[in-house]
């Protein structure tokens, strides 16, 4: 299959191009187009047959199911039965954008789509480029995220042409991803609401709109050792380069000392190590550094890009020293334990 790379303007999407890929949707075909958090993997909500094609194409496991995005905020009501007053305030809030919200499912949604369970996962996202296209299918889009299976997601279209060429229908080219991690998951078919997966929107922000919300407990353990799979994703390892990343926690002076000593150990092993925002490390010929940036905002939004920068720069092993635990970079660090081989505890 020769997937096509259709170029769009994120401001002000051109009809004529969303159309053609809308067309692509209509016959059944599947599309990577960008959101806000990262590029999704596209097909019709409503159709088996295509959403077959994306768990092909990922290789993701049947019983990882998929988030449905529409367009339109009351489209909500087709597609989720039993809405609690909470989820509406949320809406509210925080719709169009990157809160996807667990609900019981309506009889309308294929159960391919949800891997056999009777609740949805459901959002709005903020991103022209995916609302036009939702909004012109007239059909709710499901979209994983762009990337192989156990892959970083994809934050650009040439991320997702590494990943899927050939596999895919067309991808739509938007630039990039702006928030860079995917959308905070909360599931609200439990008595207190449960945080399942934390992006941008914080347990902080969810707090004050709730009077009462969950972590679920996989999100507190230093490793992420599966209590209970509440989102069947939580039990694969997750948002992986190919590289082995080590994570370091501890402070400043003793990350330092640790990371040290690791590049004297894997410069021994004639290993290349990439570097990733370490100021006080020198390059030399067995060291890439990257810096992605000091808050928070930017880490998150150059993080899958850096994993995947360094893999094409072919190293062995990524060091990353942890970020501060609250609001984003929880979500943050959540990503990274899940990417790491190894946490070290300086
Ligand atoms: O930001 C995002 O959410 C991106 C963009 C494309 O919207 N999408 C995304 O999709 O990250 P994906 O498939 O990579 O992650 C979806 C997660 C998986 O962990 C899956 O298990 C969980 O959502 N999920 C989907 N349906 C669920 C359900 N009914 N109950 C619990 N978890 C669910
Ligand atoms: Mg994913």
């Amino acid at each position: 299959m020769q997937t096509r790379v259709i170029i769009v303007n994120p401001k002000k999407p051109e009809i004529k191009k969303i159309e053609e890929c809308v067309s692509i949707l209509r016959r059944g075909g599947i599309v990577a187009f960008p959101t806000e958090t990262v590029y999704g993997l596209g097909a019709d909500g409503l159709n088996p047959n295509a959403i077959k094609k994306i768990f092909k194409a990922k290789k993701r496991p049947a019983d990882n199911p998929l988030i449905f995005h529409i367009s339109n905020k009351d489209d909500i009501r087709k597609f989720a039965k039993n809405i609690p007053s909470n989820a509406e305030k949320l809406i509210e809030k925080f719709w169009p954008g990157p809160l996807t919200l667990v609900l019981k499912k309506s009889s309308l949604i294929p159960k391919i789509a949800t891997g056999g369970l009777n609740t949805i996962a459901i959002r709005m996202p903020s991103h022209k480029i995916a609302l036009s296209l939702i909004n012109s299918l007239g059909n709710p889009i499901v979209a994983p995220s762009a990337n192989l299976f156990g892959k970083p997601s994809p934050t650009l279209a040439t991320h997702v042409l590494d990943d899927l060429n050939g596999k895919i229908d067309a991808i739509v080219d938007g630039g990039n991803s702006v928030i860079g991690i995917e959308s905070t998951i909360l599931d609200l078919t439990t008595s207190t609401p449960t945080l399942l997966r934390p992006g941008k929107i914080s347990y902080l922000e969810l707090k004050k709109i709730l009077k009462k919300v969950e972590y679920h407990p996989s999100l507190l353990g230093k490793k992420t050792k599966i209590i209970k799979v509440k989102s069947p994703g939580m039990k694969y390892k997750h948002y992986s380069p190919n590289a082995k990343i080590i994570l370091i926690e501890g402070n400043i002076q003793n990350t330092q000392k640790k990371t040290q000593e690791l590049i004297k150990k894997f410069k021994s092993e004639k290993k290349l190590v990439g570097i990733i925002n370490n100021k006080s490390i020198k390059k030399t010929p067995f060291i890439k550094l990257k810096f992605i940036g000091t808050t928070k905002k930017i880490i998150a939004s150059n993080l899958y890009k850096s994993f995947r920068d360094l893999d094409e720069q072919k190293v062995d092993v990524i060091i990353m020293r942890e970020v501060d635990n609250s609001n984003l970079g929880f979500a943050i660090m959540n990503r990274l334990k899940k990417a790491a081989s190894e946490i070290i505890t300086v």
